[in-house]
């Protein structure tokens, strides 16, 4: 019986089960401020529900890649989406800040540069 560790819960579940449901039963969410009321359910549709994984889980569908490369940042992070993994063995689920768990630093992307921040063009 595999072990799911989320936010410093331990979960039980089996082997095959879907990781976005089995992170539901902590009571701890699995999105973040505002993709808490806005999120797809669990459809696949949102991209709201990334974590990152150490473990065992089914391999990243090419559905789930394309969902993911239109979530800035996750295809570098390496994050998954929960709710379109399966749990194969013990995991360890980590969840980054930010309405698509991106974590703080992409808060930044599509920000105008500053002059300061814009390369000068060498002749
Ligand atoms: S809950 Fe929307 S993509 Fe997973």
């Amino acid at each position: 019986m595999p072990t799911v560790r989320f936010k410093n819960a331990s979960i039980q579940c089996d082997a095959g089960d879907n990781l976005r449901k089995v992170l539901l039963r902590s009571k701890t969410s699995v999105y973040n401020g505002i993709a808490r009321a806005v999120n797809c359910r669990g459809m696949g549709i949102c991209g709201m529900c990334t974590v990152r994984l150490r473990g065992s889980a089914s391999w990243p569908s090419r559905y789930e890649t394309a969902i993911l490369s239109m979530v800035p940042g996750a295809t570098r992070l390496g994050l998954r989406l929960a709710c379109l993994c399966t749990v194969h063995g013990d995991l360890s689920v980590e969840k980054f800040s930010g309405t698509w768990g991106t974590g703080p630093e992409m808060r930044q992307f599509g920000r105008k540069r500053t002059s300061s921040e814009v390369p000068t063009q060498q002749h």
